[in-house]
């Protein structure tokens, strides 16, 4: 088996060969606006596997995104997809092998982090990927669906418009840029994307709405997408610069007519909108699930990247297996920032570089996963030490999907 980059020439067999690997067959186009999703594949980023015979059994891609870490730095990192194996040559190999190629080709062109979305948990974390943000849904019952006045008082001087998404692609681009820019574990749209009218979940040219809140100057400042199917009206996203815009969004959907429940995509456990309503049981949260996957691929550079809310030292001793390395590393934090060297002393935490992933953009405490068996303390404060280190004011959110 040989394991190589690909070109445009290449595409048609990589997208059919990932395809196979999934079972389903090329998107018409009424279901994807044209196979807009597969237009946006980086060829140059793509990986086939192939049979001594030529025989194309394997793909795996990634975008380049640029991640918000904990403190706001920005920094590129590769979004990994396209990852299939044909039934016919599953469990052979294929995939740990494109894994191994491709974590080397991303070292090679500097990055320091990967990041992912599972279709299965199981699949991932051997190859030093684990969950670092999770996400769920939110569904309303629309007769239940009145808001509280807020009781610290507070009204909204803005407006809201509703637009057609194709209408306003420019301004939403403009709004989520600014929105990711400010959320750690949130991810850029590619502005190809966005010029193919496929910048927004899902990656498709389905028609959406767009509410859209003006602040009272009258410059745009947040958008949620929405569609209504059957009784259900859908929201993808709720993209917004502060918790006031937010709250004038959701009134706007909340108060749709001729709808059973509204459902919120992407919603996160700390987010206020039950708390907003009238009836706090009126709300369900399902579809808990983790969301993006974090792999390090150089440790110091990582921990030094991103920023820090609390001042201490920790000695971590990090193992990887997949790429057999191992490091003890001296994690100093002053100031919101880290130094981060190689040392000899005792450690104080002992990890597998997945659950540095896990908890590296601050979204699982570090003593969770203490409890959970997976994480040493080798002295009793170190995790919660670390818990204090690694935690971020808000939980991480991404709400891309690629
Ligand atoms: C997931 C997939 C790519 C795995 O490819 P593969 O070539 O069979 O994987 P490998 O042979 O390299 O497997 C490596 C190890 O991972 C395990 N593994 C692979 N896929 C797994 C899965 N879905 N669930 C649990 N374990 C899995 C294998 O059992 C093997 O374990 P071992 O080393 O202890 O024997 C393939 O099953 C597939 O294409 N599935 C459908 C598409 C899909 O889900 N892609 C992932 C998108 S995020």
């Amino acid at each position: 088996m040989e394991i190589r980059s690909t070109t445009e020439k290449d595409l048609d067999v990589f997208v059919d060969t990932v395809h196979a690997a999934f079972g389903r067959f090329p998107e018409t186009p009424a279901e994807d606006g044209g196979g807009l999703w597969w237009s946006a594949i980086e060829p140059e980023r793509c990986l086939l596997a192939e049979t001594a015979e030529g025989r194309p059994v394997g793909t795996a891609g990634a975008y380049s995104f640029e991640l918000t870490l904990p403190g706001g730095a920005l920094t590129p990192v590769s979004g990994v997809s396209f990852v299939g194996v044909l039934p016919t040559h599953r469990r052979q190999g294929v995939l740990t092998a494109m894994m191994r190629r491709q974590l080397a080709d991303l070292r090679a062109r500097g990055e320091f982090l990967s990041v992912l979305l599972a279709s299965e948990a199981s699949i991932y974390g051997r190859f030093g990927y684990g969950p670092a943000t999770y996400t769920g849904r939110l569904t309303v019952p629309r007769h239940r669906a009145v808001l509280a006045a807020p009781r610290a008082g507070g009204t909204d001087t803005g407006s809201v418009e509703v637009l057609r998404r194709a209408d306003c692609r420019d301004l939403l681009e403009e709004l989520y840029d600014r929105y990711r820019r400010a959320r750690p574990g949130a991810l850029s749209r590619p502005h190809r994307w966005w010029a193919l009218n496929a910048g927004q979940p899902p990656v498709s040219a389905a028609p959406r709405y767009i509410v859209l809140h003006r602040d009272a100057d009258g410059t745009p400042d947040g958008y949620a997408s929405y569609s209504l199917d059957g009784g259900t009206l859908m929201v993808d996203e709720t993209i917004a610069v502060d918790d006031a815009v937010t709250s004038a969004l959701s009134r706007v959907l909340l108060g749709h007519d001729l709808v059973d429940q509204v459902v919120f995509k992407h919603f996160t456990a700390e987010h206020p909108l039950r708390w907003q309503l009238a009836d706090f049981g009126a709300a369900q949260v399902g579809n808990s699930t983790e969301w993006l996957w974090v792999r390090l691929l150089d440790v110091p550079r990582a921990l030094t990247a991103r920023g820090w809310s609390a001042d201490g030292e920790l000695v971590l001793d990090v193992d990887d297996p997949f790429l057999g390395e191992r490091a003890r590393h001296l994690l100093t934090v002053r100031g919101g920032e880290a130094t981060c060297v190689p040392t000899d002393r005792e450690p104080d935490l002992s990890l597998d570089v997945r659950d540095l992933g896990a908890v590296y953009l601050g979204g699982t405490p570090v003593s969770t996963l203490v409890r959970a068996g997976h994480v040493r303390a080798h002295r009793p404060e170190a995790a919660a030490l670390a818990d204090a280190l690694f935690r971020t004011e808000r939980p991480p959110h991404c709400l891309s999907w690629f």
